[in-house]
């Protein structure tokens, strides 16, 4: 079966992707670690631990990670996601913090990748503090991954949380320059607009929402409060395209739960705007090579929209 390893600010999109992984039958989740993001850190875990929760899968271990960003201020995170993450629609019997793993995440994230050299797929749906903290503490963890997937960074000079910055990236820049330096494995990444390119439409996402299962009913609950948000938000510039339903965390663990849901990607150099006023957070993209970088990674340029559907609506089944 496949090994992953999931790293998560646990908000709606990252519960989505979860939910997706933990339907698909022969994949093992070998441990989720959190860091920090869209809320707090507490919120984060205790979110991830609802999510098992209605998935009935609490035995997987859930890790706390790194509460701040390696040098900058936290971002502030959108209201997009609601105040605790998902949604503010609370569940009074939500499991406790206690079920949290004693080790912390990057110790966890290194030990698991040396019990199962070569074999674990890392997938990174959040601002990449941890990944680039084990990269700091043990040189060889990225070598020991079977590959990497983030859901970050842009490819045009577009943002949601900065001008120019894609949340993940821009919440902690020298997190994502050090991982996109220093992770040598073969890494996939899910951009802000690849994502929004691919939007699934608002009646899709009713459909996926209203099955009649319990965890149709908790998407429906936690999600309602982004829902709203995007009514508002919805961008009236054409070419900007976000509008729809975009789940953005998803693309990454679709990508690394089936490699034939990306259809066409290229393969970059690629780092990140470390200074800059505003492009701080931004990743750069060295699509001639003048950056001489030797490793390049694969950017997802397409996908295939009815093997993402397949996967959204069985995460909910
Ligand atoms: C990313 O930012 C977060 O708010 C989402 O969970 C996603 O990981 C999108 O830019
Ligand atoms: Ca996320």
């Amino acid at each position: 079966s496949k090994l992953l390893l999931v790293d998560v600010d646990c908000g709606v999109d990252d519960a989505q992707a979860l939910m997706m992984a933990l339907a698909v039958p022969d994949v093992k989740i070998l441990g989720i670690t959190c860091v920090h993001g869209n809320t707090s850190l507490d919120n984060i875990c205790k979110n991830v631990l609802r999510v098992l929760k209605v998935c009935n899968r609490l035995e997987i271990p859930v890790y706390r990670g790194l509460a701040r960003p390696l040098l900058q201020e936290p971002l502030t995170p959108s209201d997009f996601h609601g105040k605790d993450g998902l949604g503010d629609a609370p569940d009074p019997d939500a499991p406790g913090l206690e079920l949290l793993q004693k080790e912390g995440a990057v110790e966890a994230m290194i030990r698991i990748a040396k019990e199962n050299e070569g074999q674990v797929c890392l997938v990174a749906t959040a601002p990449l503090t941890n990944l680039a903290s084990a990269v700091k503490l043990d040189p060889s963890f990225p070598k020991r991954l079977k590959g990497l997937y983030i859901m970050g960074g842009n490819m045009e000079a577009r943002g949601n949380s900065t001008v120019c910055g894609e949340f993940n990236f821009a919440a902690d820049p020298e997190a994502a320059y050090i991982v996109l330096n220093e992770y040598l494995c073969p890494t996939y990444i899910a951009t802000w607009e690849f994502t929004c390119y691919h939007n699934l439409s608002w009646e899709f996402c009713s459909e996926w929402m209203n099955q009649d299962t319990d965890k149709a009913r908790f998407m429906k609950k936690i999600f309602a409060h982004s829902i709203k948000h995007s009514e508002g938000n919805e961008s009236e510039n054409e070419m900007l395209a976000i509008s729809g339903f975009i789940s953005c965390d998803s693309y990454a663990m679709a990508a690394a739960l089936d490699h034939s849901f990306v259809t066409q990607a290229c393969k970059c150099a690629v780092s990140v705007e470390l200074s800059g006023n505003l492009t701080r957070g931004m990743m750069v993209v060295d699509d001639t090579g003048m950056l001489k970088k030797e490793h390049k990674v694969t950017i997802m340029r397409k996908c295939d929209l009815e093997k993402f559907k397949k996967l959204m609506m069985a995460a909910l089944e």
